[in-house]
C-alpha cells in the first residue's frame, strides 16, 4: 500500500539553514523517514541524477548549483508518497509555487529571472516526479542497508 520517494534538500536549503524547517514539512503530515544523509556530489553524479536534463540548455547552470555545497538526501515512505511529497514541495518555479508549499514559502523568483542571470532555479528541493523515477533515484542515492525498517507512532497507535 505504501510507496517511497526521494527528497533532496539542495545546497541553497542547507546553506540557508532550512534543513529543520523542511524536514518538519515532511514529518508533520506523517510521512515516515526511512533514510537520511548529507552528501556533497560531483559533476559525474549530477549527470546520473539529472540524466533526463543533461542535454537541456539549463543543465550547465543546474550542475554548477547542485555541486556547490552539501545536500541532505531523504527517503520517505507513505500512502502515495511521490504525489504527496510533490504537493508539499510545490511548483518547480517558486514564483508559481503556492503559499503553504516549501518552494512557495521559502523562495519567490521565476525562470525568466534565473535564465537572465545564468543561474539555476534555486528551489530548495528535489522530489521524485513519479514512481519509476523514485525507484531509480532511491537506488542511485541509497544502499539497502541505509534504509531502515521500524514502526512510527502512526503505525503503532493511529491507523
Ligand atoms: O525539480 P523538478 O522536478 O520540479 O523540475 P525539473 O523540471 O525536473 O528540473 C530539475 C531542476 O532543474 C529544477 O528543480 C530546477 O532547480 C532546475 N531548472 C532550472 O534551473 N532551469 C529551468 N529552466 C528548469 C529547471
Ligand atoms: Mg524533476
Amino acid at each position: 500500500m505504501t510507496t517511497r520517494s526521494l527528497i533532496l534538500i539542495k545546497p541553497d536549503g542547507v546553506k540557508r539553514g532550512l534543513i529543520g524547517k523542511i524536514v518538519e514539512r515532511l514529518e508533520r503530515p506523517g510521512l515516515k523517514i526511512i533514510g537520511m544523509k548529507m552528501v556533497w556530489i560531483d559533476e559525474d553524479f549530477s549527470k546520473k541524477h539529472y540524466k533526463e536534463h543533461v542535454e537541456k540548455e539549463f543543465y550547465k547552470n543546474l550542475e554548477k548549483f547542485i555541486v556547490s555545497g552539501p545536500i541532505v538526501a531523504i527517503v520517505v515512505e507513505g500512502v502515495e508518497a511521490v504525489e504527496n511529497v510533490r504537493k508539499i514541495v510545490g511548483d518547480t518555479e517558486p514564483y508559481k509555487a503556492l503559499p503553504g508549499t516549501i518552494r512557495g514559502d521559502f523562495a519567490h523568483h521565476h525562470v525568466e529571472f534565473t535564465n537572465r542571470e545564468k543561474k539555476a532555479v534555486m528551489n530548495l528541493i528535489h522530489a521524485s516526479a513519479n514512481k519509476k523515477e523514485a525507484e531509480e533515484e532511491i537506488n542511485l542515492w541509497f544502499s539497502e542497508s541505509e534504509l531502515h525498517d521500524y514502526s512510527t507512532v502512526h503505525e503503532d497507535h493511529v491507523f
